[in-house]
């Protein structure tokens, strides 16, 4: 029997791309979903990519009952060997206005989906002396952008957790591996809106609109990138525990030249063509020329 890969959130984007990736190189994969449409579009993309080898399961990661009875199916069928959890949302708001209900959707599915699927994988990766858990986090995880903050504290959460748990399971050979994509052109930035345009923060929705046009446009890369970037780092015998994808250089960069990102609220404390020269200054890119 093949090698078992579970996927979270398989039925569109980085998920998808990642299933077929990996039914490609030989693994049986159990591709998660929440409903009836995702379970018919990761059946029609299998075909389609003549992909043998893709299962697709019902797996919301916010519902306890789901996850356990997806973990069934798959263990049923025998241990795990790689994990990825992908399953994400996001959406976009300052911190002042966005609900507090949308911080708790966020964290749910992006930290304690994750965390989810982890504990029902760990007993057999300890059993088995080994395997790989993916968690997506993202640039957003280096420097956290304003209006960002509902999304990026859950990847900032998940590297956080990434850390703890692969000091925890070093022991028993299991491997964890952070996966950072920058841009990547995926349905979710269809999905993911300004949650409440507010006059009071329109200089902060005006940068975060250009710098999303600019890269949309520009710097994205199709989520076979990311599927890429997993499917080496299952299948290397020491992988890195970090491992960057995409546009993330830009992230780096301003990064560095904001002082490890203090810089950031000075930064942003200037107004119109000052604020432009010096944000292309650091970032190497002039989003509105
Ligand atoms: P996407 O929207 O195509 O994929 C997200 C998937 O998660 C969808 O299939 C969605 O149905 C699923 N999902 C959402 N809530 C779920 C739940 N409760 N249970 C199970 N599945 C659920 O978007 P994309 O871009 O492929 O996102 C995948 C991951 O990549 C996310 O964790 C996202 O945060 C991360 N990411 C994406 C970037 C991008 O530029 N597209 C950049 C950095 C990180």
């Amino acid at each position: 029997m093949a090698d078992i890969a579970v996927v979270t959130g398989a039925n569109s984007g980085i998920g998808l791309a990642t299933a077929l990736r990996l039914a490609g190189d030989g693994y049986e994969v159990f591709a998660g979903t929440r409903g009836e449409a995702g379970i018919e579009a990761i059946e029609q993309a299998a075909t389609a990519a003549g992909a043998d080898g893709v299962h697709a399961v019902q797996l919301d990661v916010t519902d306890d009952a789901s996850v356990e009875a997806a973990f069934g199916r798959v263990l049923a069928a025998g241990p795990v060997a790689v994990l990825v959890n992908n399953a994400g949302i996001s959406g976009a708001g300052t911190v002042e206005r966005t609900p507090i209900a949308e911080f708790q959707a966020n964290f749910d599915t992006n930290v304690l989906g994750t965390i989810r699927c982890i504990q029902h994988v760990l007993p057999g990766m300890r059993d088995a002396g080994g395997g790989r858990i993916v968690n997506i986090s993202s640039a957003t995880a280096v420097l956290s952008q304003p209006l960002l903050g509902a999304y990026g504290l859950t990847k900032h959460a998940v590297e956080g957790l990434s850390e703890s748990l692969q000091a925890e399971v070093a022991p028993f050979g299991v491997r964890v591996i952070v996966v950072r994509p920058g841009t990547i052109l995926t349905p979710i930035w269809g999905k993911a809106g300004l949650l409440d345009p507010d006059p009071d923060y329109a200089a902060a929705q005006d940068i975060l609109m250009a710098v999303v046009t600019h890269n949309l446009s520009r710097s994205g890369v199709p989520p076979e990138a990311v599927a890429e970037v997993i499917a080496a780092a299952i299948a290397d015998d020491d992988p890195a525990f970090r491992h960057d994808v995409g546009d993330i250089d830009v992230v780096h960069r301003a990064h560095a030249n904001l002082d490890g990102g203090d810089g950031l609220y000075d930064l942003h404390a200037l107004e119109g063509d000052d604020f432009r020269q010096r944000y292309a200054e650091v970032t190497g890119i002039d989003y509105w020329g």
